[in-house]
């Protein structure tokens, strides 16, 4: 055989035993050089596996030389015959463990500069240079596992869908925008200077045009685009599954997702999940958790103690109480023994997350209490507080006071540090929940009334008569998929009546001029027979963040951006030519000048 890359006989992951004795070609990139003055041992790598080279002076004094020129991430091509490894060297753990490869013939198909960080399966600590250099980063053994794996995860998503007659339509990605609660990013127009074009934050108003048009079940792995700070779990763009049905229940849509994901817990994870999910209401997942997406792999529920406090002359307790707040605490089984420091660092974390500080109240095992505010108890109100909270001896109250959100805010972000600190939470345990019966609409910092959801949700028919006259207390059908506290999918039933859209387009505060202008088009839509539909959109970046067990999905998404929406591979977002600007018709000027 010639060595010629064309060629190659096996990947690197791929000879074995079998394999002895055979001629065979392989490339790869130069993983590890072992010199022993004579022999050279290469690990070489592709994303199939890796493979131990011997390149021996005496055997090959062509190939020796080309590999003592070698250095880390070169790219090779070999000729050489498969042996057994010697007895020491086997190594049974590893796919390739039995066997080497005794070169006959080395080429280097390619050099490598020197690395900007090694090549293992710890990842660089440095994340913007992780991200200028994702391609070396990709060749780390995790991210290859995960680019297996988000491949592996689309492929049987796409076949599920395809077989239970979702039919996948792809919608533009350059259109109008739609109201998902963020910020659009825009596309100027070189046609029609001054307009734009706004990035999809969500195909929401495609997919329901689709229902339109007959596709009955739709389905579409979709770009979106938000233009909003980035988290450990927010990207400004990131990938949804975006899913519609036609003539379907909510039954009928919690019924296809939850076949759906246990099909894809099975083939990819091998875990078996019981379905039916559980489902909570928003409003027991508040009074419960203090959250609407609570994680119930553990206890630790909040309790509302206000009663209690009635008559407090207290005056961080009075005040909020007197202002229509609450007193809310968190029972800590076994944690009466907390130290000063350690109740001191759990009060930092209630604080920063709005509450003015903790209380604390201990119940040793001798039968006694203390409490932070022990001047401010009466005996009757400490065993009060203890039957609420259900407290057995070794426990520990902790209470909050304040406005029921930042109260709830608060206890909740402790409540999830607790379980990781005290170690609360089951290794490898899966807590599926569908939080349901979500309030129509909500109001923003300023007070003005938004969508919980998007504009699209059908209101509850039974609420539909208060829509203008006290819209905060409409309930929609709408449902959140949320695992192990992640939230993780948001859906409902649509408004197919026109009418009824155009209700919630004003009870929102628009002008109908403004809604003409903005969503006429899809009203229009809606009155050439709109079935009744419904649907949901799984963030697949989060779910397979999940699944994989990693910290952010940044670890997930083959080329992300950084926390401020930042591409340090690209340099994206960059100036352009001015001439570029000029047949844009777009003037840029500094902020702040005139
Ligand atoms: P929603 O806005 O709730 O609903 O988004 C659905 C899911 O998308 C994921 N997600 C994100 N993932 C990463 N980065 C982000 N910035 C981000 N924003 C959202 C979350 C979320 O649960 N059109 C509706 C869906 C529908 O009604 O069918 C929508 O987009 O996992």
């Amino acid at each position: 055989m010639a060595l010629d890359y064309t060629k190659r006989s096996h990947t690197c992951g791929g000879i074995s035993a079998a394999d002895v004795e055979g001629e065979v070609i392989l490339c790869g990139w130069i993983r590890h050089v072992r010199d022993l003055g004579g022999i050279i041992f290469l690990r070489l790598w592709d994303r199939y596996g890796e493979s131990q080279v011997v390149v021996d002076p005496e055997h090959a004094p062509g190939a020796h030389r080309i590999a003592s020129g070698c250095h880390l991430e070169y790219v090779v091509a070999l000729r050489g015959v498969v042996r057994y490894r010697p007895e020491d060297q086997i190594r049974p753990d590893q796919p390739t463990g039995e066997v080497e490869v005794l070169t006959d013939e080395l080429e280097v198909l390619s050099p490598a500069k020197p690395l900007p960080f090694p090549i293992s399966d710890e990842a660089p600590t440095n994340e913007e240079l992780r991200l200028r250099h994702r391609y070396l980063d990709l060749r780390r053994g995790p991210m290859t596992e995960m680019l297996r794996f988000r491949h592996r995860f689309m492929l049987q998503m796409r076949n599920w869908l395809s077989k239970a007659g979702f039919l996948e339509i792809e919608t533009p990605v350059l259109t109008r925008s739609t109201p998902e609660g963020a910020r659009d990013f825009l596309v100027p127009s070189r046609v029609y200077p001054g307009c734009f074009y706004a990035l999809p934050q969500s195909p929401q108003m495609y997919k329901q045009l689709l229902m339109v048009s007959g596709a009955d079940r739709y389905f579409q792995i979709a770009r979106c685009f938000r233009d909003e700070d980035a988290r450990a779990d927010r990207q400004a763009e990131f990938t949804q599954l975006d899913l519609e049905m036609s003539f379907a229940s909510v039954e009928d849509v919690l019924g296809i997702t939850e076949g759906l994901f246990s099909h894809l817990w099975r083939e990819l994870l091998g875990i078996e999940i019981p379905a039916p999910w559980p489902r909570m209401t928003y409003g027991e997942a508040l009074d419960r958790f203090g959250t609407d997406k609570p994680d119930t792999r553990f206890d630790l529920e909040l309790v509302t103690l206000s009663d209690v406090f009635r008559e407090t002359e207290l005056s961080f307790i009075k005040g909020p109480l007197d202002e229509g707040g609450v007193v809310r605490g968190l029972r800590v089984p076994g944690q009466a023994g907390a130290s000063r420091k350690t109740l001191a660092a759990w009060e930092n974390i209630a604080k920063s997350a709005g509450v003015g500080g903790l209380v604390w109240i201990k119940w040793p095992d001798d039968g006694s209490w203390s409490s932070s505010i022990k001047k401010h108890l009466t005996d009757e109100a400490v065993s009060e507080l203890r039957g609420v909270s259900r407290a057995e001896p070794g426990d520990l109250l902790l209470l909050a006071a304040g406005p029921a959100g930042r109260v709830n805010t608060a206890l909740s972000r402790l409540r999830l540090h607790l379980a990781a600190e005290l170690e609360l939470i089951p290794e490898g345990s899966w807590d599926f929940l569908w939080v349901v019966e979500f309030p129509l609409f909500e109001t923003d910092e300023k007070g003005n009334l938004t969508s919980s959801h998007h504009p699209f949700t059908m209101p509850h028919p039974d609420d539909l008569d208060r829509l203008e006259s006290d819209p905060l207390s409409v309930r929609s059908a709408s449902y959140d998929i949320v695992i192990n506290g992640v939230e993780i999918a948001s859906g409902s039933p649509r408004i197919h009546d026109r009418e009824v859209q155009r209700r919630i387009f004003r009870t929102l505060g628009l002008s109908d001029e403004a809604v003409e202008e903005r969503f006429g088009f899809f009203l229009e839509g809606l009155s050439y027979g709109t079935p009744p539909h419904a649907g949901i959109a799984p963030g697949l970046d989060r779910l397979i963040a999940l699944m994989l067990n990693r910290e952010n999905i940044r670890e997930v998404i083959p080329f992300p951006k950084t926390l401020r929406a930042f591409d340090p591979l690209t340099g994206a977002p960059a100036t352009v030519d001015d001439n570029q600007l000029a047949e844009l018709g777009i003037q840029v000027r500094k902020i702040g000048s005139d």
